[in-house]
């Protein structure tokens, strides 16, 4: 386990942006791609910065055919390489969907999960493939089938990250969070303790209510979600309200089983966390827990970045405004390596617009400590 840096003290905590570019700009100038979406980064052993989008072909839409866009860095976010089109759906009419990348640092392999048909959109199977990478993503394997193994229930992996255990219980555990439909209701997890080579669901998924019917507005309805573990080997998924049941605000729920189980009666609603429904990004780094997304109750503006002292159980007063404008989905990594700079640097990756959301996915580089 690499040494760890804690940053225990709120004078030790002013994050400021130090670096921000655009990764993919929408519009048909960058492979005549239609548009970026739906941004996942994520950070490998060897210290370098993998960042995925959705490059959806001919349209905005969900739906549709897409790649997935994969652009690298070596130099801590300084400089990226082209785009490579790592998997291409061809012309599917529900063409692929992220995801969530997981990387075992056990093994070194980086995994990305996806999802064919989720909108059953003249498709009548839904299917969740993987590709895996074990030379730092430069190549990747063939997709291949999940479903084969555990079944065809539509599930949408995050959008965001899944994460390796690193505390006990299940230490090394690979954990894939995700939403279904009325199918597969609310939010489960995929689980492997083979790094990688078998997945299966958790026993108890967290469900919508009401269960297996159509949401209304102000029904519980958990949907895009972020797994991050605490010190204490919990994990917390931190999850689109999508149908702002209690409030326009996050939904909480932490497993003690390394989601084995997510109970009801450890679900909570973060106030604080204000949210449009939308997916957001967290992240445990140097003993503190970030949280990233649009702050508004409605509109998908002002990308925010906040910070906790506390597990996540409250937040900071002040917070750190990464842009005004429109701002989309989010999804941090940190490196972790031992260079002072890792310890207090992390990447927000996310959709950023002067009008639309779509417009673009950025990559901004943060200080935690506010030294450049
Ligand atoms: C994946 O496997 C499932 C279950 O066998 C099957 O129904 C589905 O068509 C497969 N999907 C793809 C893209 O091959
Ligand atoms: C719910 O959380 C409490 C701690 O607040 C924990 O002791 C309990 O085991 C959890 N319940 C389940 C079913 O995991
Ligand atoms: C942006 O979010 C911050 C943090 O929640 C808040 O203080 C600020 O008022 C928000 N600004 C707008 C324009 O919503
Ligand atoms: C966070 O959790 C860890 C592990 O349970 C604990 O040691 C620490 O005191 C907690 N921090 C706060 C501020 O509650």
């Amino acid at each position: 386990v690499a040494k760890q840096t804690f940053l225990a003290f709120p004078w030790q905590v002013r994050p400021i942006i130090t670096m921000e570019q655009l990764l993919w700009v929408s519009g048909g100038v960058i492979g005549e791609v239609n548009t970026f979406r739906i941004p996942l980064i994520a950070a490998t052993p060897q210290g370098t910065l993998l960042a995925f989008a959705e490059a959806r072909k001919y349209s905005s839409s969900d739906t549709g055919a897409k790649f997935i866009a994969l652009r690298r860095s070596q130099d801590k976010g300084a400089t990226w390489s082209p785009t490579s089109f790592i998997v291409d759906d061809g012309s599917l009419v529900d063409g692929l969907n992220l995801g969530a990348v997981v990387v075992d640092s056990e093994k070194n392999i980086v995994f990305l999960i996806y999802t064919l048909c989720a909108h059953y959109n003249r498709c009548p199977v839904a299917s969740t493939m993987i590709i895996r990478s074990r030379d730092d993503g430069v190549t990747w394997s063939v997709p291949r089938n999940l479903s084969e193994e555990i079944g065809t229930a539509m599930f949408a992996p995050g959008p965001g990250y899944g994460i390796q255990k690193r505390y006990e219980p299940k230490k090394g555990r690979l954990i894939v969070c995700g939403h279904g439909t009325i199918d597969r209701d609310g939010i489960s997890c995929l689980l492997s303790d083979d790094h990688g080579w078998t997945w299966q669901y958790g026993k108890q998924p967290l469900h919508g209510i009401p269960f297996g019917g159509i949401k209304h507005p102000s029904d519980f309805n958990p949907d895009e979600c972020q797994p991050y573990e605490l010190p204490d080997g919990s994990v917390v998924i931190n999850a689109r309200n999508e149908n702002f049941y209690h409030c326009s605000c996050r939904i909480v729920v932490r497993s003690y089983d390394a989601c084995d189980t997510l109970p009801l009666e450890n679900v909570t609603f973060d106030e604080t966390l204000v949210d449009p429904a939308v997916a957001a990004g967290a992240l445990v780094k140097s003993g503190l827990v970030f949280f990233t997304n649009p702050a508004h109750e409605r509109e998908r503006v002002n990308m925010t970045l906040r910070w906790s002292f506390t597990n996540g159980s409250s937040w900071w007063k002040e917070a750190l405004q990464i842009w005004s404008g429109a701002s989309g989905y989010s999804s941090m990594t940190a490196l972790d390596g031992p260079a002072p700079d890792d310890a207090h640097s992390l990447f927000v990756i996310y959709e950023k617009g002067r009008v639309e959301t779509t417009e673009s996915i950025s990559v901004a580089k943060i200080s935690i400590n506010g030294k450049l």
